[in-house]
């Protein structure tokens, strides 16, 4: 047997109609990361906008899913693909315009989906109208007050102002040419040069946020990634850390720079716009701080809902280290009474399959459904990211003159890899563009392998076997069965070692959810009902000696 649609589920119309009528949808939701630029391209010119992803809303329907989270597509010089924003009320031009978003969210809406908005408050694009005025006015001028300048140092300010590094790679610094043509001031930017940092300190900045916040809560949006929700605060008088390579340091030491106190302040004022709306409206922080403890801090009850579990996704395929993560993060996701969240991919890193396969594309592929297994059996919400369930590996064979992402320029920050991950989608027929765009032969804005003709969405619909079918199977059994989605813990059963098995009760029914990550097939008790398998189980049953539970996989029982 091959594990796939071995119980009656109710159709996903159904089922999605009753998800979104429910309270409190975000405590258990499945949240689709689309990137515009990657998912569809309606009008041909290579880059996927907005209708491109309206036409493709019933897809994700189908799929399975309860929200979608869509990148920045607001109007950007597109120095850091859109996360530099130039206006944060204007959708790009390469995008569409501000009625396809409106259409997006009713469309969307009208399917059962919520629709959650990026907002980049810790930094605007150097075409922001406010930016360009900074310089403009000159050293002292107010509106430099709403950036971080500062005079240089060194006798003729020819250093920057302290050591900070970019997490693009080089200072977090640049040098601007004043109106009269002289050297003179520094601005800070924690990314590229082409995104400088707010200063929330100043009251124009939080007050232009809220107006943002509620120009697209208007608008119908279900709630916001907060991207770098972590670093809107800086320690006072910026100071030096002293010492390079602070890259290294990111999400396991303080940095004056990062998860400052001052954050949550920013955050209960966020939630109080938030709660004013009907419906609930959500906020997911991007946060990668120390410890889970400090991200919990961020999901208070009175401040943001969500944050992402970078713990999670950076674990290593480990029993005994994913048994830790996940105690870990649902014991501190309790003590605030947020949900748990799980990731394993995004626009940032590398791709689970590839990740995970230690250069073995089938192992990473088998792993990577394993994971994902594991992880949407987890209690609280979890992420998806584009193409994950086509089975997308990373594309690793990039040229250089391909290349887009600011951090590859820049040298050494966030390895430079992300153009990687960011490939357009394959939606159907034999060669590049695979249906991204509208024309066989027609441009993508990054170069798509030979090769895809199979993971495309035509080529996996309807086959048992791939990857599509299996999201697909996954994300209907974890709405259909009562002991899935929300909650605050798991029970671990006692497993072999290299495998992870837990229970999960509810009044009408239990689930248990078992993991092989070991290269050899392991005996675990046989459960109950197997819903689903991650793999192909081969000696399925229970003769007594129990069941047989393969190498690199997870299945699925109901109790
Ligand atoms: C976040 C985004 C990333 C972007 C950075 C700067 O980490 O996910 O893509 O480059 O913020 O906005
Ligand atoms: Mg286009």
């Amino acid at each position: 047997m091959t594990g796939h649609h071995l119980a009656h589920v109710p159709s996903p119309a159904d089922q999605e109609r009753d998800a979104a009528r429910r309270a409190d949808w975000w405590r258990d939701a499945v949240i689709y990361q689309v990137y515009p630029r990657s998912f569809a391209d309606s009008d041909g010119d290579g880059m996927g906008d907005l209708p491109g992803v309206r036409d493709r809303l019933p897809y994700l329907r189908r799929l399975g899913v309860d929200a979608v989270w869509l990148s920045p597509f607001y109007a950007s010089p597109q120095a850091d693909a859109g996360y530099d924003v130039a206006d944060y009320r204007a959708v790009d031009p390469m995008f569409g315009t501000l009625a396809d978003a409106d259409e997006l969210i009713r469309e969307a809406h009208a399917l059962g989906l919520r629709v959650i908005v990026d907002l980049v408050p810790n930094h605007c694009s150097d075409r922001h109208e406010w930016f360009r005025r900074a310089l403009a006015e000159g050293p002292g001028s107010p509106m430099r007050e709403r950036f971080h300048f500062r005079p240089g140092k060194g006798a003729g300010g020819e250093l920057p102002p302290n050591d900070w590094e970019s997490l693009f790679g080089g200072p977090a610094w640049t040098r601007v040419t004043e109106p009269d043509g002289s050297a003179g001031e520094w601005y800070l930017h924690l990314f590229a040069a082409e995104q400088p940092d707010f200063d929330w300190e100043h009251e124009a900045v939080r007050e232009e946020f809220r107006a943002i916040l509620r120009f697209w809560l208007d608008l119908g949006v279900d709630g916001f990634r907060v991207d770098v929700a972590h670093g809107l605060v800086k320690a006072a008088g910026l100071p030096d850390i002293g010492h390079s390579e602070q890259l290294k340091l990111l999400g396991t030491k303080p940095l004056p720079f990062f998860d400052q106190d001052g954050v949550h302040e920013i955050y209960r004022d966020w939630r109080r716009i938030l709660d004013g709306y009907e419906g609930e409206r959500i906020a997911v922080a991007e946060a990668w701080t120390p410890t889970v403890e400090r991200s919990a801090l961020y999901l208070r009850p009175d401040e943001l809902h969500q944050a992402f579990n970078f713990a999670y996704l950076t674990t290593d395929w480990d029993a005994t280290a994913l048994r830790e993560v996940i105690d870990h993060s649902l014991g501190a996701m309790a003590e605030v009474r947020a949900p748990a969240t799980w990731v394993l991919s995004n626009h940032d890193v590398v791709r689970h399959p590839t990740r995970l396969g230690g250069g073995d594309p089938a192992l990473g592929l088998r792993r990577a459904r394993a994971a994902t297994l594991l992880m949407l059996a987890l209690p609280g919400s979890a992420y998806l990211y584009q193409g994950e369930e086509l089975g997308l590996p990373e594309v690793t064979e990039l040229p250089d003159e391909a290349r887009q992402d600011p951090a590859f320029f820049r040298g050494a920050g966030q390895d430079g890899l992300r153009d990687g991950c960011r490939v357009p989608l394959p939606w159907s027929g034999e060669r590049p563009p695979y249906g991204f765009g509208p024309r066989p032969g027609g441009p993508s804005w990054l170069p798509q392998p030979e090769g895809w003709a199979k993971l495309t969405v035509a080529a996996q619909s309807g086959d048992p076997d791939s990857t599509l079918e299996f999201y697909r199977a996954a994300l209907a059994q974890r709405r259909a069965h009562p002991a899935l989605g929300a909650g605050s813990s798991v029970t671990w059963l006692d497993a072999p070692a290299g495998a992870l098995a837990f229970r999960r009760d509810a009044a009408d029914g239990s689930f248990v959810c078992a993991v092989n990550v070991t290269g050899t097939p392991l005996r675990v008790p046989s459960y109950g009902k197997v819903l689903l398998a991650s793999a192909y189980l081969e000696e399925a049953g229970d003769a007594g000696e129990g069941f047989v539970l393969p190498a690199d996989t997870t299945v699925w029982w109901s109790v």
